[in-house]
């Protein structure tokens, strides 16, 4: 009798124990859906219920180069005449050596004005005198700058995530990957491009999103300075499923090699509506491809590098809450805008799709 209820309690101490760790590990569980991820910055709307982020790309400055000097006066005008609420840089911040004094000559217009920004880094930013780590730490460094330190299980370094909220909630994400600089698969050059953790990365947050959205994706644009493949793709569909709707289409898109799937999860995700590059000095179009708007910055440099489009400027994407869509716009060096277009999750291509 006495040995049975030993064995009883022991049976019973076991029960409880398994029980306890099972509510520990559901609760470690629930927890982590409750935090979410990083966000490097949660971003409101100004007092006019609308936000504009500036998208600055291909800056290629070099300090002490006359022509980066031109570049310095037309970045200057286009931050004047729009006077932005964010900016992000879209990569190829520099072009030569020294990459510290280029890069921070260039931030220093965004530190004058007090505009706080992000940088998604492009293939030449560690072609130089700093690493791709360095070259992030640098910009991580500048007075206004959110981007967060680069994730151990990340490729790339500049991998973060903005929130847009207004009065009701959040409203939009905006996703920056560090597409890489070269890579060579198995022997073969191509460009760099979002490798496959960066990719589940995008996606466990759009779920952890879509599960504070009652299941329902939240808008979302992506940053990134090299194009995924679909662009190259876009430009020779010659479906209905197209739509080429402004902008100046110079050269074919230096897309990577291989396609990593990063667009055919944002369409299974549902949550991506547009994508927006630098890379491609020639093009600063804007298409819709099967419900995607694939859009270019504009070139923003002065002739440190290749570019037939000039003078140089700026894409701007504004966002007005509680509103579906955003209108986006070129902003150049002379004052003049181009492109001026409200794009919709409902804007249909010539299928209809
Ligand atoms: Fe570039």
């Amino acid at each position: 009798m006495y040995m049975k209820k030993i064995i009883l309690a022991a049976l019973l101490l076991l029960g409880v124990s398994v029980l306890l760790s099972a509510k520990s590990v559901k609760k470690e569980k629930a927890e982590k859906v409750e935090t979410g991820p990083e966000v490097a910055a949660r971003l409101h709307y100004n007092e006019n219920g609308t936000f504009k982020i500036l998208q600055l790309t291909d800056t290629h400055v070099i300090a002490g180069d006359p022509r980066s000097e031109r570049t310095m006066q037309n970045v200057n005008a286009v931050l004047d005449a729009e006077k932005p609420d964010f900016v992000i840089h879209t990569g190829d911040i520099v072009y030569g050596k020294p990459a510290r004094e280029s890069a921070l000559m260039l931030l220093q217009l965004l530190v004058d004005r007090g505009i706080p920004f992000a940088v998604a880094l492009g293939n030449h930013d560690s072609d130089f005198d700093l690493s791709r780590e360095e070259i992030y730490e640098l910009v991580r460094s500048v007075p206004g700058n959110v981007n967060t330190p680069a994730k151990e299980s990340l490729s790339g370094y500049s991998n973060d995530i903005l929130t847009l909220s207004g009065k009701n909630g959040l409203e939009r994400v905006f996703y920056l990957f560090d597409s890489g600089n070269r890579d060579y698969l198995n022997g073969y050059k191509s460009w760099g491009y979002v490798h496959i953790d960066q990719i589940l990365w995008y996606r466990d947050a759009g779920n952890y999103f879509k599960s504070l959205n009652s299941g329902n994706p939240v808008p979302s644009l992506a940053f990134m300075h090299i194009p995924p493949q679909e662009y190259r793709q876009a430009i020779h569909d010659n479906s209905k499923n197209v739509r080429y709707l402004s902008g100046n289409f110079g050269e074919e898109p230096a897309t990577p090699t291989f396609n990593s799937g990063l667009v055919t999860v944002m369409r299974e995700q549902g949550d991506i509506e547009a994508i927006t590059t630098g890379h491609d000095h020639n093009n600063d179009f804007v298409m819709l491809w099967r419900g995607l708007f694939l859009i270019y910055g504009r070139y923003g440099g002065c002739d440190t590098v290749y570019n037939d489009l000039k003078p140089s400027g700026a894409r701007v994407f504004e966002f007005t809450e509680g509103q579906a869509g955003f209108r986006t716009w070129i902003r150049l060096a002379d004052g003049r805008i181009e492109q001026d277009f409200v794009l919709t999750p409902g804007m249909k291509t010539l299928s209809g799709q």
